[in-house]
């Protein structure tokens, strides 16, 4: 696992942007397939969206050939509500891409088959060749996607019930009241994320440290769903100070100096 540890939510989100750029511009150089790639939700991703789309608009970069399949939307949001996930990602990217309509994949949180619906975003996944670079948060409790503490390693894309510590998180994107938040997700699965032949984790702030603490420093545990990325033979974790407060010195000094030695 590479951790990147900058400064601020700023120059991590630079990175992470120019991280994602540079792949998509590396695979389109080789081959004509497209750039299968996992993108997220949540306020820590939108500064990152926030230079990728002014790449494009300054010519730089282009999603004509990227195929995209988000993590989660909650169940019975309509897609219209302002926070339905489906929304938020027209809002700070789609919007403003050149991504084509029929390459954007969100899960439908009002599917009549719910099930049916997962096990077809799955075949899709792999009917598109399956994913070059998962971009992904991460919940104050280590949650990634919705896969809530105690999720299986190996779980892949379903129906899940939302815990109500990550209700009462979310709240503040619904006026504050827990009751509007929806109890239930549809999400990819810890194994459908890690699957991808690349995982980038943003986390940012010092809400996230203890989930940092686990996914780094503790053992590979269904507590933080998270720490599934030390199975992956190419995970990072893009982070800012705050967010890696809670590291051992010497976990800090580790990853710092590899980073200095790699430039
Ligand atoms: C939700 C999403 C996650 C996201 C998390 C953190 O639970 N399902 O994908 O990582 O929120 O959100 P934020 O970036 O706002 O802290």
């Amino acid at each position: 696992m590479k951790v990147i540890i900058r400064e601020n939510a700023a120059q991590g989100s630079l990175w992470a942007a120019h991280y994602i750029a540079a792949k998509i511009k590396e695979k389109a150089a080789r081959t004509d397939k497209p750039f299968v790639l996992g993108l997220c939700t949540g306020s820590t991703p939108i500064e990152t969206y926030a230079e990728l789309i002014r790449m494009v608009k300054a010519g730089e970069l282009s999603f004509k050939n990227v195929i995209s399949f988000n993590m989660d939307e909650y169940v019975g949001l309509p897609e219209s509500h302002p926070e339905s996930y489906h929304s938020f990602m027209h809002r700070y990217l789609f919007d403003h891409i050149d991504e084509p309509a029929g390459n954007i994949h969100i899960l439908n949180g009002n599917a009549p088959d719910p099930v049916a619906e997962c096990a077809a975003y799955e075949e899709a996944i792999v009917e598109a060749g399956g994913f070059d670079l998962f971009l992904g948060g991460v919940g104050e409790d280590g949650h990634i996607a919705f896969n809530e503490p105690f999720s299986s390693l190996a779980s892949r894309t379903r129906v899940v019930t939302l815990t109500q510590d990550t209700r009462e998180v979310n709240s503040r994107f619904f006026g504050g009241d827990v009751n509007q938040v929806p109890k239930q997700a549809l999400t990819v699965g810890v194994a459908t994320v890690l699957s991808s032949k690349e995982v980038v984790i943003l986390a940012f702030g010092s809400k996230k440290a203890r989930a940092l603490k686990d996914a780094i420093e503790g053992p590979m545990s269904h507590y933080c769903t998270l720490s599934g990325l030390q199975s992956h033979p190419a995970g990072t974790i893009v982070c800012d100070e705050l967010s890696v407060g809670e590291l051992k010195v010497n976990s800090y000094r580790y990853f710092k100096a590899v980073e200095e030695a790699e430039k």
